[in-house]
């Protein structure tokens, strides 16, 4: 059974509850019919009813009816997510005015609702921004103990043939969120990646911290950054199998590992890649998508303190629908 098959029987048995702030967007109620004419979750769709059913049904979307609708502009919503939102933020200033008029928002709405329990995870990313996503993730999920920086994996499936990583499997991280990473930030990423490779992908991690350099044969800022996160790295999680600053081929190329990072428990099998900023992360997953041909499944947002997924907004509903089944089994 391959992985998006295996996350897709652990959906159905797990039964979770997914909200979609997106509910009448096209693509997004194809992906809700899908998952709810499988059996793989239960949905709640944010928006007006009778724009959504009829939208429903002039595409035959018959598995809709099976979904709660939640209406921003009822006052009942407002009424019970508001002051959550406003407990939340009256710190940094949020009055209780700004707080109804934020909770009608559908991405904080979504939020609050995941926040409260009344959804386990929520997708969004079809329509809005990443920036708009995530902001709203931030500011209501907040990030998970111990973390404090979010990042984006992908889990990267490698074409039939290509063996890197654990079966074809690799995790890459930060392609999503965080420009410019610093020591603690770079280290934080790398665990919670690890995290993602074990809970996720169903792998063992074995991380290499990414530079141009190899155990010292380059100089420069950069290097000494990725140095230093690979050593918080190891103090935040002294048992996950981590190894920098390595340069890609040293890292995933046995006969290159051998001859430039010889006894490296990583070099040369690794199979969680650490990009030591987000420019090289979102380039490098989108080339060895296109070059490639591997399938990039993401990004899974890592750390925070409940599931949300980002979505592009050029996904097509298939990618929708994996991205719920995916967000699922977070
Ligand atoms: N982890 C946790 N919290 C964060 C993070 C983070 N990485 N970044 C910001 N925050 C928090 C802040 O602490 C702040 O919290 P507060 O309001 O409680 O004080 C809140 O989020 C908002 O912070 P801002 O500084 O206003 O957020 P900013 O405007 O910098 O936006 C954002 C953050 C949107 C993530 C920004 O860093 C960004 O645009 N990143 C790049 C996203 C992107 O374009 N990715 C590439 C495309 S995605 C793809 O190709 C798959």
């Amino acid at each position: 059974m391959d992985l998006l098959q295996h996350m897709t029987e652990r959906a159905r048995s797990l039964q979770r509850c997914v909200v979609l702030p997106e509910g009448n967007e096209p693509r997004t109620l194809r992906a809700a019919n899908r998952i709810l004419g499988e059996g793989l979750a239960k949905v709640i769709l944010i928006g007006n009813a009778d724009e959504i059913n009829a939208l429903a049904a002039a595409d035959g979307l018959e598995a809709i009816a099976q979904a709660q609708i939640v209406d921003p502009a009822d006052k009942a919503v407002i009424d019970r997510y508001a002051p959550v939102l406003l407990e939340l933020r009256k710190s940094k200033g949020m009055t209780e005015e700004q707080a109804a008029k934020t909770a009608a928002d559908p991405l904080y709405l979504g939020c609050l609702m995941v926040k409260t329990g009344d959804a386990y995870c929520m997708v969004a990313g079809a329509e809005n921004t990443t920036g708009d996503v995530l902001r709203a993730a931030f500011q209501v999920i907040k990030t998970r103990p111990g973390i404090d920086v979010v990042s984006g994996a992908f889990i990267m499936i490698m074409p039939e043939g290509v063996d890197y990583g654990t079966d074809g499997i690799m995790i890459f991280a930060d392609c999503a969120v965080v420009p410019n990473p610093d020591a603690r930030q770079l280290a934080q990423i790398a665990v919670s990646s690890a995290e993602t490779a074990r809970k996720i992908a169903g792998i063992e991690p074995r991380v290499a911290m990414l530079s141009y350099s190899t155990k010292g044969s380059g100089k420069g800022d950069q290097v000494d950054k990725v140095v230093e996160a690979t050593r918080l790295a190891h103090e935040m999680d002294p048992c996950v199998d981590l190894d920098g600053e390595l340069q890609a081929d040293a890292a995933i190329v046995p006969v290159v590992a051998a001859k430039k990072a010889p006894g490296s428990e990583v070099a040369g099998k690794a199979n969680v890649l650490v990009f030591p900023s987000l420019e090289v992360g979102n380039i490098a997953y989108k080339l060895v998508q296109r070059i490639a041909g591997a399938q990039a499944v993401g990004p899974v947002l890592q750390g925070l303190a409940a599931p949300v997924n980002d979505l592009s907004r050029g996904a097509s509903w298939e990618d929708i629908y994996k991205t719920i089944i995916m967000t699922c089994n977070q």
